[in-house]
């Protein structure tokens, strides 16, 4: 009986912890997804001028995005994505990507070149995955003529300080296990890792056609903790978490 009833506490307790935690975390993420300019903070990483392109960055909720930037995304996706899709599990459908790439819930970070046009994206969200909270990259896609120029890596380090700024646990995403240029690019040069939650991690791996992957973010300390009230300066800021986070 003293037994039973200790036990039962303990479960208690952790329900409560739990409940705390989750708490907490979903506190963080609706804090960042009311911020109304993600990559404000970092002004130095709002441009991109190297290896022959030119390019500027801008965050923005998909909501805010005009008709022509939001077909292009799609297009975008499709041509880089879609014959991927095809060879694994999931397939394509051209009616489920549009709704996920236009759900209210969708952030970008796009690079335009010089006349305005745009030439990458990104579409990140802040959420909670399992419990967590977290930003999940759902795509990183260049058009060719600006690929293996460093670009990539860039916006991928804007995602890791905008997570550490917006005190997100880790960076999340999903790739193919066939996808080798991504493959390369997030594990072996990024150092992206198979988070706990991969099927990977689990015993029945062959039978998936994809990997999570994730980077820890370095959270801050107690100190600078809750943004709008932090008196770090946005551009030290930046610079620190650019050598903690990315780690080449
Ligand atoms: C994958 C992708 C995002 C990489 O962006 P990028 O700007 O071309 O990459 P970077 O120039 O920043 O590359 C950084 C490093 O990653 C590795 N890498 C990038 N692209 C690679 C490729 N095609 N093959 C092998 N390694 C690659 C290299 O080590 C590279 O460093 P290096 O050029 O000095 O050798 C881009 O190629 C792309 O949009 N691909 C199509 C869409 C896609 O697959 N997206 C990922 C979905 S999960």
């Amino acid at each position: 009986m003293g037994r039973k009833s200790a036990k039962s506490k303990e479960k208690k307790m952790k329900r409560k912890e739990e409940t705390a935690k989750m708490a907490v975390a979903l506190k963080k993420v609706d804090a960042a997804n009311a911020v109304e300019d993600p990559i404000a903070p970092f002004p130095v990483f709002r441009k991109y001028d190297r290896n022959g392109i030119n390019v500027t960055l801008e965050t923005k909720r998909v909501d805010d995005l005009d008709e022509d930037t939001v077909n292009w995304i799609f297009q975008l996706t499709s041509s880089n994505m879609k014959t991927l899709y095809e060879q694994s599990d999931w397939g394509w459908s051209d009616r489920e990507k549009r709704e996920e790439l236009t759900d209210s819930r969708a952030w970008y970070l796009l690079a335009r070149n010089l006349e305005g046009v745009p030439v990458a994206f990104s579409h990140f969200r802040f959420d909670l995955e399992e419990g967590d909270e977290v930003l999940y990259c759902y795509e990183l896609q260049l058009e060719k003529s600006v690929r293996r120029k460093g670009l990539g890596k860039f916006m991928m380090q804007i995602m890791e300080l905008m997570a550490h700024r917006y005190e997100m646990l880790k960076v999340m995403l999903t790739t193919f296990k066939h996808n080798l240029e991504a493959h390369n690019f997030f594990r072996t040069k990024l150092k992206y890792e198979v988070d706990e939650i991969s099927p990977e991690a689990s015993m029945y791996e062959e039978d998936y056609t994809y990997l999570i992957l994730s980077k820890s973010i370095p959270q801050k300390s107690a100190s600078t903790s809750t943004s709008t009230k932090s008196k770090t300066s946005p551009l030290k800021d930046s610079n620190t978490t650019s050598t903690k986070a990315v780690s080449e």
